[in-house]
């Protein structure tokens, strides 16, 4: 089959695999199945492409957003994917060969150090599906702040998440925090866009 013809026997792998992971990692992971495409819209829906040459993902796991943000961006942007899970770190390599992703084994705790190493600006957005409810909330707190500190001006970390838990920590990190809601997602996901100032 050529590369770029997706084999129809690949969501099934890819669901296979996630599931398996849910099952060793459940508070890592925070869901058995990977995001609906309804999340993944509703998701990417604020970013502005043509403005967007650096994006980061925390804990792209299968590579959901991945595989749709790649096929938005511009040309010559890059999408740094970074993820603690070696299994998906593998698959995502395996996947996408495509030269504007950087697929990272690490903790999205080193973004700052990750795009300094990678020779990258600062991101226009964060993207996010990282299971904040589930940490304790000095490590939520220090995941928004090192997030905000990341950002280019102007530009945006977008959560999506399973409970409100990370809320109160966003809002005090970002001031304004606008919300939306996926029920098309199995679970039903909450959305934050945190926007910060500047152009
Ligand atoms: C809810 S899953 C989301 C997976 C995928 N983005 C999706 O929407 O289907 C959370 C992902 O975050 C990864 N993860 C958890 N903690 C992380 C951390 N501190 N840094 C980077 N990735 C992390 C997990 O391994 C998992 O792949």
């Amino acid at each position: 089959m050529p590369e770029n013809v997706r084999s129809p026997l690949k969501p099934l792998s890819e669901a296979l695999l996630f599931a398996s992971n849910f099952l060793r990692h459940p508070n890592m992971l925070g869901s058995i199945i990977p995001s609906s495409r309804f999340l993944v819209k509703q998701v990417l829906e604020p970013i502005d492409w043509e403005r967007a040459r650096v994006i980061v993902e925390y804990g792209p796991g299968v590579g959901t957003f991945t595989a749709e943000i790649l096929r938005r961006m511009r040309p010559d942007a890059h999408l740094v994917a970074i993820e603690t899970n070696r299994d998906f770190v593998r698959f995502l390599r395996r996947t996408w060969p495509d030269p504007r992703l950087h697929v990272v084994h690490d903790s999205e705790a080193q973004v700052r150090t990750i795009l300094g190493q990678l020779g990258l600006p600062a991101p226009r957005y964060i993207i996010s599906g990282i299971p904040l409810g589930s940490m304790p909330d000095p490590v939520r707190a220090d995941i928004a702040l090192q997030s905000r500190a990341a950002l280019e001006p102007g530009g945006a970390f977008l959560v999506y998440q399973f409970t409100a838990r990370a809320l109160p920590v966003l809002q005090r990190t970002f001031g304004d925090v606008r919300r939306s809601f996926e029920r098309r997602n199995l679970p039903p996901a909450q959305l934050f866009v945190c926007a910060m100032p500047g152009s």
